[in-house]
């Protein structure tokens, strides 16, 4: 399976039978070098409401015939403008072509349009894939939180978390997220994207790897095999 970084919580992962990109956050990604226009999906996945989330979510969706899961509300949003789409909510999974996908809790909010009529757009969320034979969770934005232990029972191969602080957690509540969570290998996002969520990345990972995980740092246009 191959994970590809764009910088901030957007990830492209091809699995054997599917390409799916994560919170699709492209256009005006000040991380991101890859146009929206050169990505082609089957799938894509949207953590919550937020901007920095959804992001080229309709585009993508109308351009390649890609179906949006997310929770309901944000499903139900997207479907209303013409796109594909498959609501779920928390606890929730189906069964997709390539494999699974459940939503997780998430400690954070979800809403789109700032200012005086934010629209609201249900739960926050994670994302739990089943692919291959492997299972990945992308936290999405969220804070650090006990019932994480649930989540990592699966055994998770992958887990992509937020360091940022601020908006969601910050390297701290990271390191006790990787004790509940336990995955064989983590990518840190949702930091450096501006400068109200700059982190020491590598001391991160330094303090991870004191502890017994495994991090491994993308810069965005990175990718991974694992
Ligand atoms: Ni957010
Ligand atoms: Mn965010």
């Amino acid at each position: 399976m191959r994970l590809t970084y764009f910088g901030h919580s957007c990830f492209l992962l091809e699995t054997s039978q599917a390409r799916l990109v994560l919170d699709p956050f492209l256009t005006g990604n000040p991380a991101c070098k890859t146009p929206a226009a050169d990505i082609a999906c089957d799938f894509v996945l949207v953590s919550h409401g937020h901007e920095d989330h959804i992001g080229d979510a309709l585009a993508l969706s109308k351009r390649c015939g890609a179906t949006i899961i997310a929770n309901y509300e944000i499903a139900e949003y997207f479907g209303a403008q013409g796109a594909k789409t498959h609501g779920l909510n928390p606890g929730g999974g189906a069964n997709f072509p390539f494999g699974r996908v459940k939503l997780t809790l998430a400690h954070h909010s979800s809403s789109v349009g700032a200012g005086l009529h934010p629209i609201y757009l249900g739960s926050p969320c994670g994302l739990l894939i089943a692919a291959d034979g492997k299972n990945i969770y992308h936290a999405g934005d969220t804070a650090l939180f006990l019932d994480m232990q649930l989540i990592g029972r699966v055994g998770l191969d992958l887990a992509m978390l937020p360091i940022g602080d601020n908006y969601t957690m910050g390297p701290d509540d990271a390191l006790d997220a990787l004790g509940f969570l336990k995955p064989k290998l983590t990518v840190p996002m949702h930091y450096n994207t501006w400068p109200i969520i700059a982190q020491d990345a590598a001391d991160f990972a330094h303090r991870a790897g004191r502890a017994g995980h495994v991090v491994r740092l993308m810069v965005s246009g990175d990718t991974l095999d694992f």
